[in-house]
């Protein structure tokens, strides 16, 4: 009787926003990413963030020598974005294009971590919006509102949203890791240059995992994981096939102590261990047709979005059971010590034999 491992062979995916950090750390964590991912949108809250063409440059230089550790067939394309800050001149814009920047993120002020030094409106930033729109770069949004309450923030700031999209009608947006269902229903009936990007954890999880019979501070994120029928909503809107959502892990490492602590850090540390846990989600919703949906979402439709070519590169899963590592340059990754039903092929990828 035969033995063989089922396999699912698919476009090499692309992960529109993640947070790959900088200094220790960096080199192990950019490892979550190698062999199963092809390009990778890297955010720009590092410490001093990225908001010049110098700092861009160097922040890049950083990343690429992270990356040329890896074996050649488990290096990624760094995609970089800058920070836009209250004040941003159009020049400093056109400069940080010309050195590679693809998009700029908008953080609202005190939003989430290292974002104390961000726009309090979108009127602070209206050079640098106005810039953007002309030269074709996309405008990544932290949408929440931070005087909101912490449930409510995302949907609280929709209409700001609203208005921006308004004032700027060719300027491309993308909301950033969508969590509740009012989002999603307004992305979908938003403009064609209005996307989303949805992340592994708030298709996997509700706020009882994070908080429910224990608290799980490697959970906790912004914008906070939600409600079933949010969860629900967006498997819908994944499942779906519309072009208007694709998937940003949000993976965002942060040292154990930060996270077991009396104040933890937000983030959760996603992409070891992203694309098994949501294979075997989708097939376990609809089998191989599941499977197959996460094609569009994880491969096609960011690339098309950010107007860049489809990956012509692919990757081998096979259902055989894998254990997510407790620790990883000492952040706990999501999933960790527990068994996956999928994993990277061994013909296609080495991180997980190294780590
Ligand atoms: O939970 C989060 N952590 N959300 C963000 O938007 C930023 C991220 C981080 O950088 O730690
Ligand atoms: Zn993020």
């Amino acid at each position: 009787m035969s033995t063989a491992i089922e396999t699912f062979t698919m476009p090499l995916p692309d992960d529109f926003h993640a947070h790959l950090r900088q200094g220790e750390g960096l080199k192990a964590w950019a490892r979550g990413h190698a062999g199963q991912f092809g390009r990778v949108l890297c955010m720009p809250n590092t410490l001093p963030p990225v908001a010049s063409a110098a700092r861009l440059d160097e922040y890049s230089q950083e990343l690429a020598r992270a990356i040329e550790a890896l074996p050649e067939e488990e290096r990624f394309e760094l995609l970089m974005t800058f920070k836009i800050l209250p004040g941003m001149r159009a020049a400093e814009v056109e400069a940080m294009a010309r050195a590679g920047a693809i998009a700029g993120k908008y953080y609202p002020s005190g939003a989430t971590t290292n974002a104390a030094d961000g726009p309090r409106s979108f009127d602070e930033v209206e050079e640098a919006l106005a810039a953007m729109e002309t030269l074709g770069l996309v405008l990544s949004i932290h949408g929440e509102d931070p005087e909101a309450p912490v449930l409510d923030r995302e949907w609280a700031f929709l209409p700001k949203v609203a208005r921006l999209i308004e004032r700027h009608p060719r300027l491309r947006i993308v909301l950033e890791h969508l969590s509740d269902a009012e989002s999603v229903r307004f992305v979908e009936r938003g403009p064609s240059n209005l996307a989303a990007t949805i992340t592994a954890h708030h298709l996997l999880y509700t706020i009882d995992d994070v908080i429910g019979d224990a608290m799980n501070p490697h959970l906790y994120c912004k914008p906070v994981i939600k409600f079933a029928r949010d969860r629900e909503a967006l498997r819908a809107a994944v499942m779906s096939g519309s072009k208007r959502f694709f998937f940003g892990s949000d993976s965002a490492p942060h040292l154990r102590a930060k996270k077991e602590c009396g104040a933890a850090a937000s983030g959760v540390f996603s992409s070891p261990s992203a694309l098994p846990a949501l294979i075997a989600l989708f097939d376990s919703v609809e089998g191989k047709a599941g499977r197959e949906k996460l094609v569009p979402f994880m491969a096609e439709r960011g690339a098309d979005f950010y107007r860049m070519p489809r990956s012509t590169r692919v990757l081998t899963m096979e259902r055989a059971e894998w254990l997510v590592p407790a620790e990883i340059g000492g952040a706990v990754p999501m999933c960790a010590g527990q068994p996956l039903a999928w994993r990277v092929a061994r013909s296609t990828a080495r991180s997980w034999d190294i780590l």
